[in-house]
């Protein structure tokens, strides 16, 4: 990315069960933002048809369901979300190999169906745990290498990127390269209250440690102005000094 860079690259998590103000929210951002995420809250209340009337407002929509089951039913699963026409889906990476592949080999199928390809993000170790829950679970790497791992995992796969936290992004284009993506959540602009989330970082540091997008949430959706906010992340990220 360089300041002349023509896309924003903030994704605003619409996490509420509520479509009315999800549409709302949604209408006032959306020349704030690069784009929408819908997560398992907004689409176990709302289904496929809220999806849809997200997506109907014209804005790049990220379906965040992180598909994990067997390559059978996830490419299922995958081929039943494209008519929604997401831009972006994702997968658990510890779903294996071969679920991977299936992923990759359903996605591929979007342009004969007439569908713009959405990338296909994986989910490397969710950021809420540490090195302990990967002991707990058998997992005898650290919680930064095992992402990394997972990373070139599913680089091998076909995937177009990862969900990773802001510190790992360095790493993870190290070990993949540039082009592949890293889309960070646990961002929150000087001032903004960290909630639940553990290591954050600012929009535009995350930007220079060569975040492709940015999952922003209650920093913008819960700010007494989203769009104030929305557009004040916009100008710090692209003036950034990158
Ligand atoms: O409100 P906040 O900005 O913390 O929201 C972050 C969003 O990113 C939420 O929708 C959450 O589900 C998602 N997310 C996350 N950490 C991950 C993966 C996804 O916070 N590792």
């Amino acid at each position: 990315m360089n300041s002349n860079n023509p896309y924003n690259p903030t994704l605003v998590a619409l996490d509420t069960p509520d479509l009315g103000h999800a549409l709302k929210l949604a209408k006032s951002l959306a020349d704030k933002v690069g784009g929408m995420k819908l997560g398992m809250e907004f689409f176990n209340a709302n289904g496929p048809q809220g999806v849809k009337q997200i997506v109907d407002l014209g804005m790049p929509v990220f379906i965040d369901l992180k598909l994990s089951d067997i390559p059978n039913t996830v490419a299922a699963g995958i081929r039943a979300l494209l008519p929604l026409e997401p831009f972006m889906l994702n997968i658990h990476i510890l779903g294996g190999r071969q679920m991977m592949q299936a992923a990759v080999a359903a996605i591929n199928e979007a342009e004969t169906l007439g569908y713009t390809r959405p990338m296909l993000i994986g989910v490397t170790i969710v950021t809420s745990m540490e090195d302990a829950d990967m002991q707990e679970l058998g997992m005898n790497r650290t919680a930064s290498e095992q992402v990394i791992h997972l990373a070139k995992l599913a680089q091998d796969c076909g995937l177009d990127g990862v969900v990773c936290s802001s510190h790992e992004i360095a790493d993870i284009k190290a070990a993949c390269g540039a082009e592949f993506k890293t889309i960070v959540p646990g961002i929150r602009p000087k001032g903004v209250a960290a909630h639940d989330q553990k290591r954050v970082m600012t929009p535009a540091e995350a930007i220079n440690q060569g975040a492709d997008y940015l999952v922003i949430g209650r920093a913008i959706t819960q700010a007494e102005k989203p769009e104030t906010m929305a557009n004040d992340i916009w100008q710090s990220v692209r003036y950034a000094d990158l």
